[in-house]
C-alpha cells in the first residue's frame, strides 16, 4: 500500500498550500475567541488531530500547557522533537473515540479543516462526546471548517488539480482527484490526494483517500446538540469577527461550549 503524505512531516504543509505564518494568526484569533466567550484564563488545552502541533507548541511557548492526540506516529515524533522543553504531551489516538489520562482541560480546538473526514453520525457524536468528557464546564471547543461549495458530483474518478510544489528542498508533483459519491452517502466528495516526492534516492508516490462531510454550520449546530455535550455559540468567517457568515470566502471556525 502507498504511505500516506503524513508519513512526510517535513513536506505535508507545503502540499496542503498551508503557510506557515497562518498558524501564527490562527493560534492568536483563537485566543481571541478564548477572551470574548470563556470568562477565564485558558490554562489547559486540548489539540485535536494535532499533526505536529504547530498551534500546541505556539501556546505551550506562550505558557499554556498542550496535549495533542493524533494517529500518525511520524507526526507526532516531529511534533515532540519540535516542541523541545515546552509544556506538550503527544498521545497516538483515533479522533473517532478516545481517552486521555488528563485532568480536564479549559478548551479544545481541531484546526486545518479536518474535522469533516468524520462522516458518518456514529463518528461525529462519539467524537463530541470524547472531547466532551475532556473539557470543563463551560469551555470551549473550537473547530475549523473549509467552506464546502461548488464541488462538481462525479460519476466517475476525475483528475482535479495537479501543481508541482517544492518543499523542503524537494520537487513534489501533485495530482489531486474526485471519486463517486453515493447520492445517500451526505458526503461532500471523495479526495484523493496523490504526491510524488522526488527525493534524490528515487521517487516514492504517497494517497490518501479523503471522504469529506458536507458539513456547513447547522450541522454543526446539530451534531453539538445531539452530542448532549455542547451548544453552538458563534461561527466566524476567514478569522474575522465582522465578517458575515454568509460573506465566508474560505473557512469558518465554530465555537462550541461544553454546557
Ligand atoms: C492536515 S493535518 C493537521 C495537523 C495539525 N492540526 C496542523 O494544523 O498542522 C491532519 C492530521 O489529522 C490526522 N488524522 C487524520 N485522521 C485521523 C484520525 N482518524 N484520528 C486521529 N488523527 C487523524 C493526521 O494524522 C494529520 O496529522
Amino acid at each position: 500500500m502507498e504511505p500516506s503524505i503524513y508519513k512526510y512531516p517535513a513536506i505535508f504543509r507545503r502540499v496542503h498550500m498551508e503557510k506557515p505564518a497562518e498558524i501564527g494568526a490562527e493560534a492568536d484569533f483563537m485566543r481571541e475567541v478564548w477572551r470574548r466567550h470563556l470568562k477565564r484564563p485558558v490554562r489547559r488545552v486540548l489539540d485535536v488531530a494535532c499533526g505536529d502541533s504547530p498551534h500546541g507548541i505556539a501556546l505551550a511557548r506562550a505558557g499554556i500547557t498542550v496535549a495533542g492526540i493524533d494517529r500518525s506516529l511520524t507526526m507526532i515524533a516531529a511534533g515532540r522533537k519540535a516542541a523541545g522543553a515546552a509544556p506538550i504531551r503527544f498521545y497516538r489516538r483515533s479522533i473517532g473515540r478516545f481517552q486521555l489520562p488528563e485532568r480536564a482541560f479549559d478548551a479544545a480546538f481541531f484546526m486545518s479543516e479536518t474535522f469533516p473526514i468524520m462522516t458518518g453520525n456514529q463518528a461525529l457524536l462519539s467524537h463530541l462526546v470524547s472531547v466532551g468528557r475532556l473539557l470543563r464546564r463551560g469551555g470551549l471547543y473550537c473547530v475549523d471548517i473549509d467552506r464546502h461549495d461548488g464541488v462538481e458530483v462525479v460519476t466517475a474518478r476525475r483528475l482535479w488539480r495537479k501543481r508541482r510544489v517544492l518543499a523542503a528542498g524537494t520537487r513534489v508533483d501533485v495530482r489531486e482527484y474526485h471519486r463517486p459519491i453515493a447520492w445517500s452517502s451526505g458526503l461532500h466528495s471523495i479526495y484523493e490526494l496523490e504526491c510524488t516526492i522526488h527525493f534524490p534516492a528515487g521517487p516514492v508516490v504517497t494517497r490518501d483517500i479523503v471522504p469529506v462531510r458536507y458539513t456547513l454550520p447547522s450541522l454543526l449546530e446539530l451534531a453539538a446538540r445531539a452530542s448532549g455535550y455542547f451548544a453552538m455559540v458563534a461561527c466566524y468567517a476567514d478569522l474575522s469577527f465582522t465578517r458575515p457568515i454568509e460573506k465566508c470566502y474560505g473557512r469558518w471556525l465554530g465555537v462550541l461550549r461544553r454546557v
